[in-house]
């Protein structure tokens, strides 16, 4: 039996990252079939479809789920679609892989978890940094030889970025610091550096918090900055690990990991040489949907995981000053 990938969105992301990564995870995985794509725009879904190995094409995802009967769903479109479209996919009880960011506000992925849980359908979120190289990297050197981690500090600086919600990126930032902490925030307060003459969607934002575990977690997001980059500083008593994610520049193709002991480098890490889709985490999160379907287990991050980082997006695009503390808000969120 073959394990059927419907995807829908064929629009730029999937096309940059996500085209190449399920060629790739279908070449490489016997049994498995990219059964067809979907997208409103006709000509999208065929071109996607041809470039990239699908089998068949549709413009209306409720046709194409009836006929193809697929075994997972990958969702694509953009995000003030997203909670619509998952949730007619979740309704057929279907695995979903859904792009961030998993709802808009808390509402919608509440909603969503709630059709979830009654469907008893899984999912994972978009959340690529978490399945990049160098954070998977980071992440062992952090749990196998690593001080209990006291701070992590996250970086995410962007030029010239003049859409209007930049929270639906920011909120990138907010779920890779809880990933490094490995713990969900317990509370976090937002702050703002005015810009003048900059509207005020596109000032620096400050996160400032303390993760259950006791970690705490600083995070400068900047989007008028004078370049893309993305980095992390963890430390613990006597240890440190510095991540240069994204950057500096988007021509940048080389991630760097490093980890200090007592003022000494004892360990480098480079990612030069891998794809783009590698690189970002794309072709790993792919993957890892697919296999934890196929093996009945749980994926992750589930849209249950994702709920705190769903709130402070929602704060930070309302521009919510102040203190939000998760334990008053009785969010039950793992991790
Ligand atoms: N992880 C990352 O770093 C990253 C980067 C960029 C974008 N994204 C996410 O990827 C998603 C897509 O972004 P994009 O830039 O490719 O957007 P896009 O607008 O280029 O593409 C979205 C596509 O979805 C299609 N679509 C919308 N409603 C549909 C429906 N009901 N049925 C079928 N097709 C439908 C549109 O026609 C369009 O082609 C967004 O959720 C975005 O947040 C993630």
């Amino acid at each position: 039996m073959c394990f059927k990938i419907c995807l829908i969105g064929c629009g730029d992301f999937a096309v940059q990252v996500h085209g190449s990564a399920h060629l790739s995870y279908a070449r490489s995985h016997p049994r498995t079939e990219l059964t067809a794509c979907c997208d409103i725009d006709a000509g999208r879904a065929k071109a996607f479809a041809e470039r990239f190995g699908y089998s068949r094409h549709y413009s209306d995802m409720e046709a194409m789920m009836d006929r193809e009967r697929p075994d997972a769903v990958v969702v694509l479109v953009m995000p003030q679609v997203t909670t619509k479209v998952v949730s007619a996919v979740l309704s057929r009880g279907l695995p979903v892989f859904l792009e961030k960011p998993p709802g808009m506000n808390l509402k919608e992925i509440d909603d969503l978890i709630a059709i979830s849980t009654t469907r008893m359908a899984p999912s994972q979120v978009g959340f690529n940094r978490r399945y990049m190289p160098l954070m998977q990297r980071a992440r062992k050197i952090l749990e196998a030889d690593f001080a209990p981690i006291q701070q992590v500090n996250y970086n995410m600086i962007r030029y010239e970025r003049n859409d209007p919600d930049f929270s639906i990126t920011a909120i990138h930032a907010i779920d890779a610091a809880m990933f490094l902490a490995d713990s969900p925030y317990r509370r976090v307060r937002l702050d703002y550096e005015a810009l003048e003459g900059i509207d005020v969607s596109r000032w620096n934002v400050s996160l400032r918090g303390e993760c259950e575990s006791g970690t705490f977690v600083n995070i400068h997001i900047q989007p008028m900055a004078g370049y893309l980059s993305e980095s992390f500083s963890v430390h613990g008593v006597g240890v440190s690990l510095l991540g240069e994610v994204l950057g500096p520049g988007l021509t940048a193709n080389v991630g760097r990991l490093e980890h200090w002991v007592a003022d000494k480098c004892i360990g480098e890490y480079s990612d030069a040489g891998l794809t783009k889709s590698v690189r970002r985490g794309v072709d790993g999160e792919f993957a890892a949907f697919c296999d934890a379907i196929r093996s009945g287990k749980t994926p992750t991050p589930s849209l249950e995981q994702c709920r705190r980082q769903v709130c402070l997006m929602e704060a930070l695009r309302k521009r919510e000053t102040g203190v939000i503390d998760f334990s008053a808000l009785e969010l039950s969120a793992p991790r």
